[in-house]
């Protein structure tokens, strides 16, 4: 019965190589909203044109839509007909005008794809395919269109209407009704179409570009939260100077709009000209957003404006292309946040988040290509490897061409395919002729899935040291059989006795299996430091000691390196715990005690090097992972680190302690230090702890400092625990972004019994799986709680997948998204692998799933 019922449900899968054109080009579309929560009716005009010789009907995308009229050159017709959820439209010249008439309900429109309702604002996401629930259309993103919008609607509950482009003229009509029309002259596909209409205020700037044209900025919100914009209006402005200045890229529109909405299924979208936000990343001051929050605004911020260029003048020709303006895009963030800030921390940031949702993608049931062979549901594949390993494989090309080349490459790049729809191998045309270099074996990266193995062992006999380099790629699946790869490593070795660099940083290609380095005339013993500033996105295992680590920990010249050499030490400290019960934590301490005593080593830096790798990365190190041994392992060692440097913490604890707010980065590093600080205290179990941290939770003026002291709080069990706990809710119980923490943070609490705590949330009356954020905010983060998911009852997975079941009803985009926790059956035991197993057939045997949804389950099963 469920294998009947699975078969039946198999839906289309889309493959790389049969694309083909476009049949017709729409050069023109004119778009007529009479905008209405319950029936919005949308007019579409669009001049199409036959694009090649063919005898094709016009056919045009449609989800959940019923053509109310259509009409040829102005006149009605009726020999149109439906083809599933697609309107075929026989023509027979070369060029036409197609008018179209539907009605949709954006009030209904729960996966908040094409036009939905957030609070009281109307308004769109289309990436990927959300436009054809809008109007019929090819929805495809080489079909590129100038877009005329028009837009009546009520003015008192929507006096705000905005649209792509430049503003061209607005009115009054009858009935409190009013108009607005927007042009935009920049051809684009139509899933960067976005129209807004709400009660909204603006905060207002504006820039002058590098050719002296002045552009009016706009962040728009709902006027109580208008005094929290100033952060994202300062980062827009950042943003746009940064690309004129690394990437000589100039906005080309008079305006630039951001509108922050509530319920959003992604971060933010880069509709040309109007861009959409999820809230969180949009609104910020010191009482309700953290440092980190801070910083992710301003990175989502410039990621979006960055699209501008890589995304929306260049954009994709299919969507198997996705990395090429994801992966890009990223880079550029990514490399604009390093250059506001410490870049050693980022890159440290971007490491660990890489190796948290990245590497246990690739090395699981749902591990794909950069650049995908094939997909059922395209919303499915806006993922970790498409955007940060897609980002590293763009890093890996700017350190191989380096930095004058890879900007004369970009260059040519943005001249030659401008306007277009590009693919990935348009890039690396691009990357080899502007950089004068060959990339042919470098391609794997975009088709070959999988995180790459190096192994690295140095050999020394007298003055001669050998590095020794073995690269290996792991079948994936429909991938049994890999070619070796194109690995950037950079490397360098210091001497052991005086800490001294023996040679200067080198970057080695290793491209094939094996390759060998020789250095010769050395006068005492070397230490390795390799893949420096994680010049590759690999696993590299080497043959250094816990005393060599320790050694690179305290000397190596590459902060990188340093962090992650701290890393390794602890790391291979807590596997030796977990498989022998028991180990010698005085290396790590040593090495901990060396760090926080290096008055060299700014403070945002030392936080992150002296934290412990997460539970979820020390089971990626085993062959099967053992969530409670890995727990108590590191539970332990922060129990030890917490009692043998408890001067230590403390002074560091003291020595950052409260002065009053300010967003610089000093201040940042020392709240950094200081919640860390406050873990390790209280992880040593001193008596003091509680009182400490609630002394931390009650005065502090900023939210950065009162969600460390929560977080501390809340993985513990002083009876300030729920003081804290309900302070926080009531202080912030109208602040849906602060609920998300106080959600959050429970369920990502490590204390026995945060299964139940969860479940008990998940009844709560803030609850709800209607907005995304707080579905992440309760699910998501509990099914990343390892110990507490993978509880050995099983009750973890079957809360999880009840959520998903009920969620993929509402939002199938957003239920598809908390599959892969599930789907890592294979790592685990056979008790809990079958208990997993068992959860996911439950999903793909639901009557009605989602496609999103079916994907994501029945390739976890595999
Ligand atoms: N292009 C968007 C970004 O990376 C991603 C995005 C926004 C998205 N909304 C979405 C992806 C909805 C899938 C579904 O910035
Ligand atoms: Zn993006």
């Amino acid at each position: 019965m469920a294998d009947a019922q699975i078969a039946t449900q198999t839906p289309h899968v889309t493959r790389r190589e049969d694309y083909r054109e476009p049949d017709w080009l729409v050069p023109d579309i004119a778009l007529d909203f009479d905008l209405d929560p319950a029936a919005t009716r949308v007019r579409t005009t669009l001049s199409v044109t036959r694009n090649g010789s063919h005898a094709h009907p016009l056919r045009l995308d449609g989800e959940g839509l019923t053509a109310l009229s259509v009409k040829v050159d102005g006149v009605a017709v009726s020999d149109w007909s439906m083809d599933g959820e697609d309107l075929i439209v026989p023509l027979s010249g070369g060029a036409h005008s197609v008018e179209t008439e539907v009605e949709i309900a954006p009030e209904r429109n729960t996966q908040l794809m094409g036009l939905y309702a957030s609070g009281g604002i109307l308004c769109t996401q289309c990436e990927a395919q959300g436009f054809r629930r809008i109007t019929f259309f090819p929805d495809r993103p080489d079909v590129l269109s100038k877009y005329k919008v028009r837009m009546t609607a009520d003015k008192a509950r929507y006096p705000v209407l905005l649209a792509n482009g430049d503003p061209i003229a607005q009115g009054e009509s009858e009935g409190g009704k009013h108009w607005a029309e927007w042009h935009d002259p920049f051809p684009k596909p139509c899933y960067l179409f976005a129209l807004v209409a709400g009660d909204l205020v603006a905060n207002r700037g504006s820039f002058t570009t590098m050719s002296g044209r002045d552009v009016q900025l706009g962040i728009w919100v709902r006027a109580p939260d208008l005094p929290k914009t100033d952060h994202a209006l300062h980062a827009l402005k950042l943003s746009m100077a940064w690309d004129e200045q690394v990437y000589g890229r100039e906005y080309d529109l008079d305006v630039f709009n951001i509108v922050a909405v509530d319920d959003f299924n992604f971060g933010a979208m880069e509709n040309k000209g109007l861009n959409v936000f999820n809230s969180r990343y949009i609104l910020a001051d010191p009482d309700t957003a953290t440092d980190y929050d801070y910083d992710a605004i301003a990175a989502v911020v410039a990621h979006e404006y960055f699209h501008n260029w890589s995304g929306n003048r260049v954009t994709c020709r299919d969507w198997f292309q996705l990395s090429l303006k994801e992966g890009f895009t990223v880079f550029r963030d990514q490399s604009f946040s390093a250059d506001q800030g410490s870049a050693a921390v980022n890159r440290i940031e971007d490491v660990r988040g890489l190796r948290a949702a990245q590497f246990p993608e690739d090395a699981g049931p749902l591990a794909h290509p950069i650049r995908p062979d094939e997909y059922i549901e395209i919303s499915n594949f806006y993922t970790a490897t498409i955007y940060n390993k897609g980002a590293e494989v763009i890093r890996m090309m700017a350190t191989i061409l380096g930095p004058e080349k890879f900007r004369a490459a970009t260059d040519l790049y943005f001249q030659r395919f401008d306007g277009t729809a590009a693919t990935c191998e348009d890039f690396v045309q691009s990357m080899e002729q502007g950089g004068g270099v060959d990339l042919s074996q470098f391609r794997l990266w975009y088709s070959q899935a999988g995180t790459p193995r190096v192994s690295a062992t140095l050999t020394r006999d007298g003055g001669r040291a050998r590095v020794k380099l073995r690269q290996t790629v792991p079948p994936t699946p429909g991938q049994p059989d890999k070619a070796p790869m194109v690995l950037p490593l950079k490397l360098k070795l210091f001497g052991e006795f005086t800490g001294r660099a023996m040679c200067d940083e080198q970057l080695v290609l290793l491209k094939d299996p094996e390759a060998e380095i020789v250095f010769e005339n050395l006068t005492e013993q070397p230490v390795l430091s390799i893949n420096r500033g994680f010049s590759a996105p690999v696993i590299v295992e080497t043959n250094r000691t816990p005393k060599d680590l320790a050694f690179l920990s305290a000397h190596d010249d590459d902060p990188f390196a340093r962090y992650e050499a701290m890393q390794q030490l602890m790391l291979d400290t807590l596997v030796e715990s977990v498989a022998n019960g028991s180990v010698d934590h005085g290396p790590v301490i040593d090495a901990v005690r060396n760090t926080l005593g290096d008055t060299a080593l700014d403070s945002a830096f030392v936080a992150e090097a002296v934290l412990l790798p997460s539970d979820s990365f020390i089971g990626d190190q085993m062959a099967v992972v053992e969530p409670e041994a890995i727990f108590h392992a590191r539970e332990a060692l922060r129990a030890d680190l917490g009692r043998e440097l408890a001067a230590e913490w403390r002074a560091a604890y003291e020595g950052a302690r409260a002065n009053r707010f300010e967003y610089s980065p000093a201040a940042k590093g020392a709240r950094r230090i200081r919640t860390v600080a406050l873990g390790y205290i209280a992880a040593s179990g001193a008596a003091d702890a509680a009182d400490l941290a609630f002394a931390q939770f009650e005065g502090a003026d900023n939210m950065t400092d009162r969600q460390g002291a929560l977080t501390t709080l809340a993985n513990g069990s002083s009876p300030l625990r729920e003081a804290a706990i309900e302070g926080f809710y009531r202080r912030y119980s109208a602040n849906a972004l602060v609920l998300d923490k106080w959600f959050q943070t429970q369920a990502l609490a490590t204390r026995d019994d945060t299964a139940q705590i969860v479940e008990t949330l998940a009844r709560h009356p803030d609850f709800t799986l209607a907005n995304p954020n707080r579905a992440r905010a309760l699910i998501g983060a509990f099914s990343v709680n390892q110990r507490a998911f993978h509880d050995l009852s099983g009750r973890g997975y079957r809360f999880v997948a009840d959520q998903i079941i009920a969620l993929d009803k509402l939002n199938p985009q957003t239920a598809a998204r908390l599959i892969p926790p599930l789907g890592r059956w294979k790592r685990f035991d056979a008790g809990r692998a079958a208990k997993m197993r068992a959860e996911l057939e439950r999903i793909v045997a639901t009557p009605g799933l989602s496609k999103d949804t079916f994907e994501q389950a029945s390739k976890s099963l595999d």
